[in-house]
């Protein structure tokens, strides 16, 4: 075992042993190992479940997108008989990506050598190929990966004994069910590459401490730091919630469903790993991350609205400003690589759980999966 993950191990040890007011910010190792970049890949990215993107992207039968999960190419294919099914994106003749753009039609088609497959991943034609003993076109398939529709967001596991994911978000739910995010409409989807770590993110989406202090200009309006407040973890998810200034004009004030309190507030969840969630009566915002290395993450994220109500101004406005965010955040996440990187850097104490509590809600969720692991392997 590398120096790295000997202190990662002992500081995951610690975060299980400490309460939120003893607790610490993580080593450098955490964020720049890239031992622990492929032990998560392997063991949370590799059996967890992920959210892929919004059903909407493939809202009708026929239509399909493309995923890249833990170095996995998945299809995300919407079935004829209706059923939405994750399948594994690799051609089972010699390898090639099957499908490289969101479509739509009746068969996903290989451009190698034409090898077809239905989109519930049965293979229904390969070209010129002679049927023998080891080969019939009828019992050849894609490999096929548990996939689940939680509020309107599609989620895969690559693990295909995985328990399933609705039950596990049991608490999430209760506390976001009355939102509707099923009833949102994707207002803008994305996809960015940030040289940073994946963790980094996580934290820096889950805590209200820096939404003043960084986001002076820009969320602070809407939501700051003196609003903030810690959601008590659950076992596969964790968050924050943080109000929204009484006197702030909003265009609705969304579900009837909502109590003036939910209405008013805003719940930052993370569906663990990384699928961030920041849900508001109006318009809430969601990110979908695809770690590539300690120091790179994909993602994808979307903005969804509610209701009839919104003037196109006011939807431009609104994912303008989720961009000048999300500017800010990277600003300081992508150079903070370098600050890890300092011999000299040593890790200081955690604020308050109204400021900072999922930062240690991570750092226990990593302890609870890795730390068996991470032991074993020492
Ligand atoms: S690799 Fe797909 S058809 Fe040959
Ligand atoms: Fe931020």
């Amino acid at each position: 075992m590398t120096d790295g993950l000997a202190t990662v191990r002992a500081a995951l040890r610690r975060a299980l042993a400490s309460d939120h007011r003893e607790a610490r910010a993580m080593p450098a190792a955490f964020y720049t190992d890239p031992e622990l970049a492929a032990i998560e890949a392997e063991h949370l990215f590799g059996k967890e479940w992920h959210c892929v993107g919004r059903v909407e992207e493939v809202a009708e039968p026929g239509r399909f997108m493309p995923y890249r999960l833990a170095n996995e190419p998945l299809v995300i294919a919407h079935g004829h008989d209706g059923t939405i099914r994750a399948l594994s994106n690799v051609c089972r003749h010699r390898g090639a990506l099957i499908v490289r753009e969101k479509g739509r039609g009746r068969r996903l088609l290989c451009p190698y050598h034409h090898w077809a497959y239905g989109l519930d991943g049965a293979l229904a034609a390969a070209p010129g190929m002679p049927e023998r003993g080891d080969f019939r076109v009828a019992e050849c398939r894609l490999p096929e990966f548990p996939c689940e529709v939680w509020m309107g967001f599609v989620y895969v596991n690559l693990d295909r004994t995985a328990a399933p994911l609705a039950p596990r978000l049991a608490g999430l739910e209760a506390l976001v069910a009355p939102y509707h995010m099923e009833e949102m409409w994707l207002g803008w989807l994305g996809e960015e590459v940030w040289e940073t770590n994946w963790k980094a993110m996580v934290e820096n989406y889950m805590e209200g401490y820096h939404l003043t202090p960084l986001h002076k200009t820009t969320l602070n309006a809407l939501n700051p730091t003196a609003l903030a407040r810690h959601i008590p973890a659950g076992e596969h998810w964790f968050g924050y919630a943080v109000g929204f200034p009484a006197d702030l004009p909003r265009v609705t004030a969304g579900h009837p469903d909502l109590t003036k309190e939910q209405s008013d507030t805003c719940v930052m969840a993370m569906v663990q790993p990384g699928g961030g969630i920041g849900l508001a009566a109006d318009y809430s915002s969601f990110l979908c991350l695809q770690p590539e290395g300690a120091d790179r993450v994909r993602y994808k994220a979307g903005v969804l609205f509610w209701g009839d109500d919104w003037p196109r101004s006011a939807v431009d406005r609104a994912v303008e400003l989720f961009h000048e965010t999300m500017a800010e955040d990277r600003s300081v996440l992508e150079p903070m690589m370098r600050g890890y990187r300092s011999a000299h850097h040593e890790s200081g104490p955690l604020a308050p759980p109204w400021l900072e509590g999922p930062i240690l809600d991570l750092a226990r969720y990593v302890g609870r999966r890795l730390l068996p692991v991470m032991e074993e392997a020492a």
